[in-house]
């Protein structure tokens, strides 16, 4: 049976825990910070001396910590590269919307721990020369809202926040804002916009948010896991974060394991794991009792795994070669009685709705999708709209401007690749007649 192993969660998931102040400080809450501030600078053997700042990017990149929002960006080279930008205004923000399916991994640590977080965003504004932060939070949360607030007037009372942060130099402030509910608000630079008041609209990429980010300065944008992992790196060091997990997937996952399985719930372990233990060691199988037929891996725009591809390690680059995503850890479990022509048509529905309309591989693109999947199920010229069906994935991949129309063609193939048989269905039941 697989351990759990509780890093991130070390605190929200401990019996009696409480999310305020005076229990964050008895569990060594901001002593990551007070080391981080302390930090002396450290000679070079060329002569040269490593600044605080630059010993804590250092000690991040060691960690091997990747984005835990989906696109597992190294999280220090990101850090870094704000860093580089010439000293000026710079922003630290925290991606909260949290819109994958399934998924309540970052809801968890803000009721339960929300202090670990403000501290990972205080860690990361000196690190790089910020003095701004924003929570960017989904409106579906209030509790977490409610419970962010207090912890963000409680760190301002003990000096962790605002002017010259526990006597340092620093000076730091993060605020707090709520999405109106868009899927593509998650993504970096439509929150970005929509921060700045405006629609939620994806920008083209280059520039980067982390060289013309918010208000058009260079910006650090992390999920809400990546930053409040910040302080266990700097508590603990690099080296042991990077000690867990496997290959180029350090350290632990929140699974979040959702659908039809028997024992739902978020459960943390090292990279690593095979999708078998995870559904039927941790999942405990299906709650109707019936075969396994597919497994949603990586919200909405997650491929469906089929139980053949168990044995594949929870590991970015082990799931990119299955034409898979780990996005943000959520996992959603389906029986065999699952139409599997259906969740494609989900699939495509989903972005069709989400879209934000900027470009056309994905807003035209998705609609006629879930059209020709419409025929494809009522068994229209079913072998043509089939092949339609793939080039259009493949359009849509290669030519949509972000993730969203570029990732929503992996539901769609998955079913198609691996259970054919379900867009055969009205061929197959003539044929039985
Ligand atoms: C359509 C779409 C939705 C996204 N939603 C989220 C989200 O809800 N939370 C999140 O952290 N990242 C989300 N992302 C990824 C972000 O764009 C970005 O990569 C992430 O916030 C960077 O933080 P990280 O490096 O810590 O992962 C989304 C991306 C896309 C394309
Ligand atoms: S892929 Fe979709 S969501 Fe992304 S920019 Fe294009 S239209 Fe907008």
């Amino acid at each position: 049976m697989p351990q759990e192993y509780k890093l991130i969660l070390k605190h929200a998931d401990e019996p009696g825990y409480t999310p305020d102040i005076e229990c964050y400080l008895r569990h060594g809450g901001y002593d990551a910070l007070k080391k981080a501030l302390a930090l002396q600078p450290k000679d070079l053997p060329d002569g040269r001396k490593l600044s605080g700042p630059e010993q804590i990017r250092q000690g991040v990149m060691a960690s091997g910590l990747r984005g835990r929002g989906g696109a597992g960006f190294p999280t220090g080279i990101k850090w870094k590269t704000v860093a580089d930008c010439p000293a000026g205004k710079k922003y630290v923000v925290v991606n909260a919307d949290e819109g994958d399916s399934g998924t309540f991994a970052d809801r968890m640590i803000m009721e339960g721990d929300p202090l670990s977080l403000i501290e990972g965003m205080t860690i990361c504004a000196f690190a790089i020369g910020a003095d701004k932060g924003y929570i960017y939070l989904r409106a579906e949360y209030p509790i977490a809202a409610e419970i962010i607030e207090e912890a963000l007037i409680a760190a301002r009372a003990a000096g962790a926040l605002g002017k010259n942060v526990r006597g340092s130099n620093l000076s730091f402030d993060i605020e707090l804002r709520m999405g109106a509910g868009a899927y593509v608000c998650g993504e970096e630079t439509s929150l970005l916009e929509s921060l700045e008041g405006k629609r939620g609209i994806v920008r083209a990429k280059p520039p980067l948010p982390a060289h013309v980010g918010l208000f058009g300065k260079p910006t650090v944008v992390n999920n809400v896991l990546s930053m409040a992992t910040a302080p266990m790196i700097l508590a603990d060091g690099g080296a042991a974060y990077h000690a867990l997990g496997m290959d180029r997937s350090r350290g632990t996952i929140p699974l979040q394991i959702a659908g039809n399985v028997k024992y739902a719930g978020l459960c943390e372990v090292p990279f690593g794991l095979k999708l078998g233990e995870i559904v039927n060691d941790i999942g405990g199988g299906t709650l109707s009792g019936r075969p396994v037929r597919a497994v949603q891996v990586g919200g909405p725009l997650g491929a469906y795994v089929p139980v053949s591809l168990f044995d594949t390690p929870f590991d970015y680059e082990a799931y990119t070669k299955v034409d898979s995503l780990i996005g943000h850890g959520g996992l959603v479990v389906f029986d065999d009685t699952v139409d599997m022509s259906w969740m494609a048509r989900f699939g495509m529905e989903f972005c069709a709705i989400e879209s934000c309309g900027k470009c056309t591989p994905c807003r035209i693109g998705s609609t006629r999708g879930v059209e020709t999947i419409d025929k494809i199920r009522a068994g229209e010229n079913v072998a043509a709209n089939i092949e339609l069906l793939k080039d259009l994935c493949q359009t849509m991949k290669l030519g949509s401007l972000c993730a969203l129309g570029g990732f929503a063609p992996y539901p769609v193939e998955s079913a198609l690749r691996h259970f054919p048989e379900d867009f055969h269905k009205p061929a197959l039941e003539a044929a039985a007649e």
